[in-house]
């Protein structure tokens, strides 16, 4: 059985006291009240992770970065190393986020560099692939996607998957307030899943989860997580609020 998940990515928000109390909220309600099925995922920013990770119950509310360099160590100013993530306690990072991919002009070739690193360092990764509003108008989302994948996440060897979490996220649905219909999500899901299927066989793609991000809240997390193909969400926005993200969280039917 493929796990249910929720990940919260805080992206670049809150001061390091707001990040420790949000923090010390949502391991709080996810003791008193949140599905105990499904895994907890929270994403600080990196100056967060060391102080945020003391304080969360690990048995309970996993740690992500949002990031990580694409080198293992050395001259690069300014970078965060994935062994520097894990030595301070990261579970999980994000790699391939649509605005890392934009803004920074994060190619196949360095998101390869970067998975391979994090998973040399123990960590385990949660990657992000979707097409933009442009891409789908024109019909291209389909052949986006499975290019996105098939030079990334698609060339590592099947024993890596149980370190790896598959995100779909249209970037027009980023931030945006509009959602992919639940018919969208799962139709791409699915199309996510037969790809890993024809690459690496019907066992492992039914064990992979697969999660939704863009603009997911607790008013329509539910028709999301319904759908067959879909196993949690990637939440940016109303991953700020405990109530709203723990209400994400028990969304499941
Ligand atoms: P959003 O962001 O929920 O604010 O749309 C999702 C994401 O970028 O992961």
């Amino acid at each position: 059985m493929r796990k249910k998940i929720v990940a919260g990515n805080w992206k670049m928000n809150n001061t390091l006291q707001e990040g420790i109390d949000l923090a010390i909220d949502i391991n709080k309600l996810a003791a008193e009240k949140a599905d105990k099925n499904v895994d907890i995922i929270i994403a600080p920013p990196y100056i967060h992770l060391s102080e945020v990770g003391k304080l969360i119950d690990r048995d309970r509310v996993l740690l992500s970065a949002q990031n990580c360099a694409a080198e293992q160590k050395g001259a690069f100013t300014g970078e965060v190393s994935a062994e520097m993530l894990w030595s301070v306690g990261a579970d999980y990072v994000i790699i391939g986020h649509s605005e890392r991919r934009a803004y920074y002009h994060e190619d196949n070739t360095i998101l390869n560099k970067k998975i391979k690193l994090a998973l040399d360092n123990n960590l385990k990764v949660i990657f992000c692939c979707g097409e933009n509003l442009e891409q789908r108008e024109s019909n291209k989302h389909f052949e986006v996607i499975k290019k996105q994948l098939s030079e990334t996440v698609f060339t590592l060897a099947k024993e890596y998957y149980d370190s790896i979490i598959l995100a779909y996220e249209p970037i027009w649905a980023i931030g945006t307030g509009k959602t992919a219909s639940p018919e969208q999500a799962q139709e791409i899901h699915k199309f996510i899943r037969s790809l890993i299927a024809e690459n690496y066989g019907d066992n492992l793609a039914n064990e992979t989860s697969i999660l939704y991000g863009g603009s997911c809240k607790p008013s329509n997390a539910k028709q999301i997580f319904a759908n067959a193909d879909v196993d949690g969400g990637l939440i940016g926005g109303a991953a700020l609020k405990a109530e709203d993200f723990i209400g994400i969280v028990n969304s499941f039917k």
